[in-house]
Parts: C-alpha cells; sequence; structure tokens
C-alpha cells in the first residue's frame, strides 16, 4: 500500500505544470473514436481513467496508437463499432461507464460494462431510465441501478429529458444516443453543469441547439439525429481539478507565489476560483485564448490569509469536484464556512461528506456533517493524523493538502487511487515539501 507522509511547508514558490483535463480527455478519446477519419489528440491525461476510456474504444473497434506522452492518433469507426469480444472494464470511472452507456445504448449488439468495488456502488439508474426510454435494454447486475451493466442497444427513438440532477455525465450520454436516434433528442439541465460535451461535439461537426439559461439556470440543450462527427485535431488543456489543490495550497500559505500555465478556464468548471477570491484569495488569470472552443490560460495565486463562504445553490455543480480540497480551505480560513446543496457528494468515488467530515475532525477541525453538505469553523489549529482516503483519488490529494498546514506528520494511506486523474501528483507534492 502507498501512502503520503506529510509536514507542514513554507511558502509555495512554484511554476506547476498541470496535467490535461480528465472530462475532456474522456471525451476527447470517445469522439475521435466516434468520428469518421484520423484524430491526433494532444495533451490527454495518461490516468488509469482515461486509459480505460481508450481501452474501451479500442475494444470497440477503434485503432487508437500511442504517439508520445499525451499524444495518441485515433482513427475513427465513423460510429460503427464492433461487438467488444470480453467484458469492458470501466475501472474506477464513473465517466467511461455514463458516457460509453449512451454509445452502446445505439450499438446492434450486446455488451456488459464492468468497475471496481468503487465503481460498482454508483448509481447508474439515472442513465439507465432516460436510455430505457429511447429504446436502449439494460440490466444493472449489482441490482439497484448499480453495475456491472448489460446493455442491449439498438434502434433508438429521440427524447426530450428533464434531469432530476445536475449531471454532465447524464445530459451527455442522452446526446450521444441522440447522435444514433432519428428526429431531435433534448435534455433540460436543472442547473448549469458542464458543457464539454456541447463545445466539444460542436468542435468535432456536430451541430447543436443550445438554449440561454432560464431565472433558474435550466437550460435546454438538444440535437436532430442521425449525426457523425468528423476527425479533428484537439488539444487538452491542464484540468482545473488537479490545479485546485495547489490554488488551495498556495492561496491559504502566506508568501506563496504560484503560476500554472495553460490551464482549461471553461466557465463551468472556474467556480473553483471564484470561491476562493470571495474567500479573500489572490487570483489572477491570463487567458490564452478565450473564444477557443475550450478556453485555457495560466493561473497566478499568491498566498493571504481566507475567510469563511457559504457555498450552494446553482454554484455546486461548477465546483462539484473541488467541495473536498475546498472544505480544507474552509478549515484553513477565519470564520465559518457552510456547504449545501451538496448531496451528489455521497455518491462520488465514495461519500465526500462522509469522508472529509471525518478526516478534517482527526486533524483538530470542528467541523458538522448535514445531509447535504456540511459547517467548517475554521481557524482550529490542524495537527497531524494517519487518515484514510476510502480509494478515492480526490480525498487523498485533499489531505495530503491539508498536512501541508499541519503540525506533526500526516499520513494518507491508500494513495495509489490518485492515478486515476493526477498520476503525478505526488512528485509534485515532494518538490513542494523540499523547499
Ligand atoms: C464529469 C461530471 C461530474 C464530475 C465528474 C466528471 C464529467 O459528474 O463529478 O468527475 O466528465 O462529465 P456528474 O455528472 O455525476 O455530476
Amino acid at each position: 500500500m502507498k501512502i503520503f507522509a506529510v509536514h507542514s511547508c513554507g511558502p509555495i514558490e512554484a511554476e506547476i505544470m498541470i496535467p490535461g483535463d480528465k472530462s475532456m480527455s474522456h471525451r476527447s478519446a470517445m469522439f475521435a473514436a466516434l468520428a469518421e477519419g484520423r484524430s491526433t489528440i494532444t495533451g490527454f491525461l495518461e490516468s488509469e481513467d482515461c486509459l480505460s476510456t481508450v481501452n474501451a474504444m479500442r475494444s470497440l473497434g477503434a485503432t487508437i496508437d500511442h504517439v508520445t506522452t499525451g499524444t495518441f492518433f485515433v482513427e475513427g469507426t465513423g460510429g460503427n463499432f464492433t461487438r467488444p469480444a470480453v467484458d469492458v472494464d470501466c475501472g474506477n470511472s464513473g465517466t467511461t461507464m455514463r458516457l460509453l452507456s449512451g454509445i452502446l445504448a445505439a450499438q446492434p449488439f450486446r455488451s456488459r460494462l464492468t468497475g471496481d468495488a468503487s465503481l460498482s456502488k454508483r448509481p447508474m439508474g439515472r442513465i439507465i431510465k432516460p436510455l430505457s426510454e429511447m429504446g436502449a435494454r439494460f440490466i444493472a447486475e449489482g441490482g439497484d441501478g448499480k453495475p456491472p451493466l448489460v446493455v442491449e442497444g439498438g434502434n433508438l427513438r429521440p427524447i426530450s429529458y428533464q434531469m432530476p440532477v445536475a449531471s454532465a455525465q447524464v445530459k451527455s450520454a442522452i446526446l450521444l444516443a441522440g447522435l444514433f436516434a432519428e428526429g431531435e433528442t433534448s435534455v433540460i439541465e436543472p442547473a448549469a453543469c458542464r458543457d464539454h460535451t456541447e463545445r466539444m461535439l460542436q468542435e468535432f461537426g456536430i451541430h447543436l441547439e443550445l438554449g440561454e439559461a432560464d431565472s433558474q439556470g435550466r437550460r435546454r440543450i438538444a440535437l436532430t439525429g442521425p449525426q457523425k462527427l468528423k476527425a479533428r485535431d484537439f488539444a487538452v488543456p491542464g484540468d482545473i481539478s488537479s490545479a485546485a489543490f495547489w490554488l488551495v495550497a498556495a492561496s491559504a500559505k502566506q508568501g506563496s507565489v504560484v503560476t500554472m500555465p495553460g490551464v482549461g478556464l471553461n466557465p463551468t468548471r472556474t467556480g473553483i476560483i471564484s470561491v476562493l477570491q470571495r474567500m479573500g484569495a489572490t487570483i489572477s488569470i491570463s487567458p490564452v485564448d478565450p473564444n477557443a472552443a475550450e478556453p485555457l490560460g495560466l493561473i497566478r495565486v499568491v498566498g493571504s490569509q481566507l475567510q469563511g463562504t457559504v457555498i450552494g445553490g446553482a454554484e455546486i455543480p461548477n465546483v462539484i469536484d473541488e467541495l473536498p480540497i475546498l472544505a480544507v480551505a474552509a478549515a484553513l480560513a477565519r470564520g465559518t464556512t457552510i456547504i449545501r446543496d451538496a448531496k451528489e457528494l455521497r455518491v462520488k468515488e465514495t461519500d465526500r461528506i462522509a469522508a472529509v467530515a471525518g478526516n478534517l475532525r482527526a486533524m483538530g477541525a470542528n467541523v458538522t456533517e448535514t445531509e447535504d453538505g456540511m459547517v467548517i469553523e475554521g481557524g482550529h489549529p490542524l495537527h497531524g493524523a494517519r487518515l484514510q482516503c476510502f480509494h478515492d483519488h480526490r480525498i487523498a490529494m485533499a489531505f495530503a493538502v491539508a498536512g501541508l498546514f499541519a503540525d506533526g506528520e500526516t499520513v494518507i494511506e491508500g494513495v495509489e487511487c490518485v492515478a486515476t486523474s493526477y498520476p503525478t501528483f505526488g512528485v509534485t507534492l515532494e518538490t513542494v515539501l523540499s523547499r
């Protein structure tokens, strides 16, 4: 078992290179495999989750060659996939299983999707329901909508679907299935959630109708099928969800100056920056090409004293993956932070509300768990502790950062899981610790 052993450190002065965005890497491999022709993907995140997607697309008949770190040539199938000879192993990746289900729902064969222990506990009913309404057949072998999933695809009919949860994975699964259905498929999201599928499908030549958000933030996205993707080259920017760990570390440690070039700045993902700025952080952004399909730029953070805040409502989908590290920021801030409307955290790679609250308390923080979030009384000094990460990459990394502020040693056990989204996190942590 691998551990992170962390102690407190001085101000962080560094330029940190952030690896490719996980959400966009998954989509780049899937969309290039769906397209007609050859695409070159650069900046691809070679993490376990994204490589699960690459292997899945290979097992469906796409030719994907690894050229050099982060670069893949993909010979697309034009949407004519072949039946996978064996089960498709999605590993730890909910994105792989849910988006792929949308594609497989339309294929004229039966396939079986499996995952690790964590993925096998995650709810798939949210994609099974709409995709079944479109005409696909699913068996959730784990019972109660849980994996393994058997998908029997075929001719789909379009639907108009009002999503009960603001989930980009559900939205994407339906839109991907809609590419194969004759007529207009539409989804209404209850609050804006990451829009990489919309942006990247358009890049790959798909015509989409993007509605305006109403006063409650509800938005309609529609496409008329059938439509085929065209191959194209795509450069994946750095993952703001990975940058988030250093954003918090540098924001909360006075005297720090950290720059991170080439980070994705899609407005459906930059909530972490707005929340930290509201907490008093000094963060500036130099956009590279704000009009690119996926905007990116350089982020510069200067350390300061953070203050508590309230995080909730429509902001939650924008910071959903950053809430564990924001909770750590809250423990380091002066005053109270309330995180609410974040019940989705209970069905991530682990129950992130319980994991974060338990670990913060073990380090001496004052945290009250609520059904849909937590209340953190900041400013109590943190002390080192021996912590579990519950096979959850973001819990492991969030608490490695907490350890940089604690008195004594913090040990996080079972940190192999960081390889699912940020394989080089440990190397960067070592450089930060050695200063
Ligand atoms: C993702 C969507 C989010 C996010 C996950 C990646 C995506 O999940 O938490 O890490 O790439 O579409 P939900 O769709 O379940 O909110």
